[in-house]
């Protein structure tokens, strides 16, 4: 009789023993081309750092193992649209399904600056860093903060905020919606907080502080210094010599781009049958990041409020021990997908032993957070569903390339690369290859003091969809 971990331990082992012969280390790769940071410097990509993206430059090499010069490419989960920016450049259209409104509007006005008036958007830039009007304006308009969100500037910060604010009230709404971008991309770096996975992390300066609390981010910029800092950067990438509106030397046509806000779980069913070449995607981890969180800053500045803000978190993938179960899924989908990707999910058996031993744990409370065991099940569920519906939107013989990483609960691995795997051989993929970053990562210190250092993997999943 085995307890629960050896189970685990022989399911994930036989998991390992079938897909074999497909994890392969890929020295190619490392964790700045699966990340933001080869992004940093990137003309358009610079503006907003979406912290969670991956790169362009992996994005270019996908599409060279693709090989595709014409079609439509998707990305379920599109967060600042690096798919699309690359894949349009490329010639090729592309469509994105994004549930947080700070990616959609990264992705919609960055598509306006590159593909909208090229005349008129430098010289709005060139007028507003030359004549910076929020100084002339005896106007307030207040930041909309939420309660998670108050006290986040430095006073002078929020009066020059708040005045920059009201000068927007007077612009045409296409500058407007320019500005607030321009703002939105540096209200990380004018706050007191910053970005820290699963939650947004207070400087000790703030009046948030806990006496607890010793954390300093470093310099904090004053707005002015930001926000024309900004607004040079984009002057910069727009006029930079031989470099077409799609930020790259491109000879072609740039392909279209189209992203529809929504979650991903009701968007794709709505989508025709075998209609894209090719998706490439990367959905939240299984790691508890919060991006409603971290991410309060930007929804704010876009008007999202606390009961939006509430409905958001909920719609979003379930990664964060606050995600409940989504109600009336079996209603989103057909019903033969539904049941399939449902069977998938019941009959995977690394994952049913992940989950009864998640729940056990729970039950003796031995794990940090009672949420762990649904956030695990239904991260796993929801994604056994998009699976099913990208099998199902992609033409036969079409790529899907999918970037996660693995995770620890409990001092349980959850071989999330592998059991994503096995649902896509269920939703009728072929598992091509499966690239293993040549060094993974280790989880969270917590973890770590209590079950010891282990390295969970960081991989690229690539699924060929059969032809029959
Ligand atoms: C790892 S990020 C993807 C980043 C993207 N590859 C890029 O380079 O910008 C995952 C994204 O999935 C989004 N997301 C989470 N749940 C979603 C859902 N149910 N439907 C659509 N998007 C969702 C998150 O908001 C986040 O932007």
């Amino acid at each position: 009789m085995f307890s629960s971990l050896e189970l685990i331990q022989v399911q994930n082992a036989a998991l390992e023993t079938h897909f074999a012969d497909k994890l392969k280390v890929n020295r190619l790769l490392n964790r700045q081309l699966v990340s933001f940071q080869a992004n940093k410097n990137k003309p358009g990509y610079r503006w907003f750092k979406y912290k969670e993206g991956f790169s362009e430059a992996l994005v270019q090499r996908i599409l060279d193992y693709l090989s595709l010069n014409k079609g439509r490419i998707l990305d379920p989960f599109a967060g600042a649209g690096t798919t699309l920016f690359a894949a349009s450049a490329r010639g090729l259209d592309a469509l994105g399904i994004e549930v947080l409104p700070v990616g959609t509007e990264i992705i919609e006005v960055r598509r306006q600056i590159q593909y909208g008036d090229l005349t008129a958007i430098p010289s709005l830039l060139d007028r507003w860093r030359r004549t910076q009007p929020w100084h002339h304006s005896y106007l307030t308009k207040p930041f909309p903060h939420l309660r998670i969100t108050d006290g986040a500037f430095p006073h002078a910060t929020q009066q020059a905020l708040d005045r920059y604010l009201a000068t927007l009230e007077s612009e045409t709404e296409a500058a407007a919606q320019l500005f607030r971008f321009v703002a939105m991309c540096v209200l990380e770096e004018i706050s007191y907080t910053r970005k820290d996975g699963q939650y947004l992390r207070w400087d000790c300066r703030s009046e948030r502080r806990q006496s607890s609390n010793r954390f300093d981010k470093g310099k904090i910029l004053n707005f002015d210094e930001a926000i024309i800092r900004k607004i040079e950067d984009i002057y910069a990438d727009l006029q930079s010599p031989g470099v077409l509106p799609g930020f790259l030397k491109c000879t072609g046509e740039l392909g279209k781009i189209e992203v529809l806000r929504g979650s991903c779980l009701d968007v794709l069913p709505t989508l025709e049958t075998g209609t894209f070449e090719g998706i490439i995607t990367s959905p939240p981890y299984a790691n508890r990041y919060d991006y409603t969180r971290t991410y309060a800053l930007e929804l704010a500045l876009l008007g999202v409020d606390e009961s939006e803000l509430r409905t958001l978190r909920q719609a979003m993938l379930s990664c964060t021990v606050e995600n409940r179960d989504k109600p009336g899924l079996e209603n989103v989908f057909e019903a033969a997908l539904y049941s399939r990707a449902t069977s998938a999910f019941d009959h995977q058996q690394a994952l049913q032993a992940i989950l009864s031993y998640l729940e056990w744990q729970k039950s003796t409370k031995a794990l940090n957070n009672a949420g762990i065991p649904r956030m695990v099940r239904n991260y796993f569920f929801e994604l056994a569903l998009v699976i099913f519906e990208c099998a199902r939107v992609l033409k036969p013989g079409a790529l899907l390339v999918m970037v996660n990483d693995n995770v620890r609960y409990g001092g349980a691995t959850i071989p999330v690369d592998l059991i994503l795997s096995d649902f896509a051989e269920q939703a009728g993929f072929d598992v091509e290859v499966i690239w293993v970053l040549p060094s993974g990562k280790g989880n969270s210190s917590q973890q770590m003091g209590t079950h010891g250092r282990e390295e969970v993997r960081k991989c690229i999943y690539i699924w060929r969809r059969r032809s029959t």
